[in-house]
């Protein structure tokens, strides 16, 4: 999303709803407060003189779906999550600084779904895709300077089954109101693009597109400058005369970049590009681009390479919700994903099945993320009756043109996917909707290639690939069909959209570590053999019949040099798709990372092979059954060998084989400290050890950030641990914990990460799960010390405070 410059917010209120002017000709204000909320239908909402004293105050984004109760009978079913849909309304009154001669826009990044926007009462437009970007413009219907304006949104998000997916309802990405004079750079109207890239330079081209209210022919002069990270002028301005004829015109401009500081996932170096408008004397607008340079292709052998260099893809697949807190957008809340991935090695994210908030890409693009961006979940044939493909065909042309010119100048997105196992595979249908989407998007943007997620690997059956206009083949799954690949589609380039959907509940394991569970174990059969507590085993034994473990999947990839990489199904468990149970499962089991961000054990199994630190996790936890045999499993890198000890007592040293991905032992179990170092060349490496906990007896707290801003946004995720008198980790703790909040701070969500609880995730409690739990707090607008306090029955209880500065 193009960032823009002269935001310098005189954020002046007056009174309430007042939108304050602002310096420099591109204004830019968020208009996420001072809505009014109500759940339910009321038609005449969208009048003006409508009284909706009574309703709801609220802030956006907002999800109302996270704010009710779980129930097996909920539309959404539970595979959209088993949580309330429905009709709600938005309302919101303001007056506006002066806007004669002025364009005014309300900006939408996205709305759950089937929305309407109404300004005074006249129907501004509707839009049905959820995960679409939009905007309207409001100056033909604003009152007189001065006066207020009412703008209403109605989001119906009650036709359901809509989503395979927890999808959320409402207003639950960001609305932003952009007044420009009436000669501006047109909305989504720069494209960014750089041809040609070396160590020694890098042309940049700029392609304008600028947007003429004023009624008549206009000359204008385009001066495109560009900054490094430090706000450093680092390339001599390039300058156009464009004649503006009608209501559009356009411009091509081209500079070179000296030395480019590249981009990439390990050094995400970013310029910015500033597009000057000048109507004589007259500055009538500047606008901002996100630039990073860098290069890559697809080798039908070698896999993918970044400005030169060979990288496999270590990716994700990630679904847009945040947990706890729904799909209402917080963008530190994406940016702890984000970490946690990082630090796992992860460098490429797949939004599965549909386009981001704008926020996940500038998270990217700064951290250093590849995105496979993509577009839809289906096509003209359906997955859930009441899902998109009844607006594809209405809708879809302009969600895709969207979506790409939203999306195209992030240096992050580097491929586009128009589809994700879309049913129109099977017959010819499917040849031709290829052929239409990947032309839209090469319309658009021809620097990316474009994909679509096949299942099917037999050319003769596969009627997207057919088409012949896919960039990359990509597939999901069926790793045992991998080495065919290059025969049966010669000279083609080869990705893998996803692997492993192996399933785990983090912190339980089922023994015997070598007996897998393939739940279910056909297309055919239920799950009958499963856990009575729906839990799945974390000694990565257990997956679906279409997946495979994580080890099994990534040592297909990793001896598949022809395939680029390969995305996991999934980082991040996520509300709905509750596989391979019934209710009451109603979040995801497939995810690396568990619902409330703590690591699975797979997580270690995929950091010791996608980062070269060195690495040594120690699975189970070590309380059991006296006598019970139990396995001992070692994530490890960066070393030769680990030897296991029992109370001190050597149980052996282990390499991993060539295909090996970790190390295991069978040990008879007796409580007390089980260690394991990993050592190299004889001197050691690592040490970890797990010991066997008493009772519960107190509460550990401890927050990812002590230091918050004081923006009514910024959010600590504080991780509750169940511990022994000794300080260990109590594995089976399921103790209630209650939370208190004194200061400028609040509850935004609890979870503990459990896939089956029923609790709910806009409350002062939780149960802890196997040992933790997590609460989520958020600041005010107020600054100051925020104290958190946890307490539970039997416990003794912790507090902890994060300072909120302003
Ligand atoms: C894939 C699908 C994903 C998810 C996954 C679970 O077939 O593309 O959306 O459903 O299966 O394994």
């Amino acid at each position: 999303m193009p960032c823009l410059l002269s935001l310098l917010f005189l954020l002046l209120s007056a009174r309430p709803g007042t939108v304050a002017a602002q310096a420099g000709p591109r204004q830019v204000v968020s208009f996420d407060k001072g809505w009014k909320f109500y759940l339910g239908d009321e038609a005449a909402a969208k009048d003006a003189q409508f009284d909706d004293a009574r309703w709801r105050p609220l802030t956006l984004p907002h999800d109302w779906s996270i704010e009710g109760q779980f129930d097996e009978k909920n539309p959404a079913k539970p595979d959209g999550g088993g949580l309330p849909t429905g009709v709600g309304w938005y309302r919101k009154t303001f007056v506006l600084p002066a806007t004669v001669g002025k364009s005014v826009w309300i900006e939408f990044d996205g709305v759950s779904r089937n929305s309407e926007v109404w300004l005074n009462g006249h129907s501004l437009g509707r839009r049905p895709n959820g995960y679409s970007s939009f905007r309207y413009e409001l100056t033909p219907y604003l009152q007189p300077d001065g006066q207020s304006n009412t703008l209403a949104v109605r989001a119906d998000n009650s036709a359901q089954p809509a989503s395979r997916w927890y999808s959320g309802s409402g207003i639950y990405r960001h609305v932003r109101l952009v007044t420009t004079h009436q000669l501006a750079v047109a909305p989504w109207g720069t494209f960014v693009t750089t041809p040609q890239v070396s160590p020694q330079a890098a042309t940049v081209r700029v392609q304008t597109t600028l947007r003429n209210a004023t009624g008549q022919r206009q000359t204008v002069r385009l001066v495109m400058t560009i900054y490094d990270a430090n706000r450093r002028q680092v390339a001599t301005a390039s300058t156009a005369a464009v004649s503006v004829s009608g209501t559009t015109g356009s411009a091509t401009q081209q500079l070179t970049l000296k030395q480019p500081a590249l981009w990439s996932p390990t050094a995400p170096r970013l310029y910015r590009v500033l597009t000057q408008v000048w109507r004589g004397k007259t500055l009538e607008d500047s606008y901002e681009t996100a630039l990073g340079v860098r290069s890559f292709h697809f080798d039908s052998n070698k896999g993918f390479a970044l400005n030169g260099q060979p990288l496999r893809i270590q990716g994700v697949c990630q679904h847009h919700d945040l947990g706890a807190l729904g799909a209402a957008v917080n963008t530190r809340a994406i940016e702890r994903q984000l970490e946690i991935l990082k630090a796992m090695g992860c460098n490429a994210i797949r939004t599965s099945h549909n386009p981001p908030a704008p926020e996940f890409l500038d998270l990217c693009d700064r951290m250093g993320f590849l995105v496979l961006d993509e577009a839809f979940d289906m096509w003209l044939k359906k997955k859930n009756s009441q899902d998109y493909h009844l607006d594809f065909k209405e809708w879809h042309q302009r969600d895709l043109e969207d979506q790409i010119r939203r999306d195209r100048n992030h240096p992050s997105v580097f491929m586009w996917s128009i589809g994700n196992e879309i049913r129109e595979q099977f017959d010819s249908t499917g040849t031709r909707l290829t052929k239409e989407l990947t032309a839209t998007v090469k319309h658009l943007d021809p620097t990316r290639p474009v994909t679509s997620a096949l299942t099917e690997q037999e050319p003769a059956k596969n009627f997207i690939s057919q088409a012949g206009v896919l960039d990359v083949l990509s597939f999901n799954y069926k790793h045992a069909g991998y080495p065919e690949l290059p025969k049966r589609f010669p000279g083609q380039k080869f990705l893998a959209t996803e692997i492993a959907a192996a399933f785990e509940t983090r912190g339980h394991y089922d023994l015997p570590s070598d007996s897998l569970r393939i739940w279910p174990k056909d297309g055919k059969s239920k799950l009958t053999d499963g856990n009575p507590d729906f839990t799945a085993s974390s000694y990565d034994n257990a997956a679906p019949y279409w997946g495979a473990t994580h080890e099994a999947a990534w040592r297909a990839i990793k001896n598949s040099p022809f395939i680029s990489g390969a995305f996991v199904w999934s980082g991040f468990d996520y509300l709905g798709e509750p596989l391979p149970y019934p209710w009451p499962a109603r979040s995801s089991y497939f995810g690396v990372i568990d619902l409330a961000g703590f690591p699975k054990d797979a997580y270690y199994l995929y950091q010791s092979e996608w980062t070269t630190k060195p690495v040594l996790h120690l699975l189970p936890h070590w309380n059991w059954k006296p006598g019970q045999t139990v396995d001992v499993w070692a994530y490890y890198s960066q070393a030769d060998e680990v030897e296991l000890f029992l109370n001190g007592k050597s149980l052996g040293v282990k390499k991993k084989g060539n295909d090996d991905l970790h190390v295991r032992w069978r040990v008879p179990y007796a409580p007390g400290t089980l260690q394991a170092v990993s050592r190299k060349a004889g001197k050691t490496v690592l040490t970890s050890s797990v010991k066997t906990a008493g009772p519960a007896a107190k509460i550990e707290l401890l927050a990812d950030r002590s230091k918050l801003q004081a923006d009514g946004k910024d959010l600590s995720f504080v991780t509750v641990r169940v511990l022994d008198a000794a300080g260990n980790l109590v594995p089976d703790a399921a103790n209630l914990v209650k939370f208190a909040v004194s200061g400028p701070g609040f509850v935004a969500g609890v979870d503990n990460g459990y896939q089956a609880s029923m609790e709910p995730f806009k409350a002062d409690f939780r149960k802890a799960y196997n040992g933790m739990a997590l609460a989520i707090i958020q600041t005010t607008e107020k600054g100051g010390a925020i104290t958190i306090k946890a307490t539970a029955d039997g416990l003794t209880p912790a507090s902890i405070t994060v300072q909120s500065q302003p």
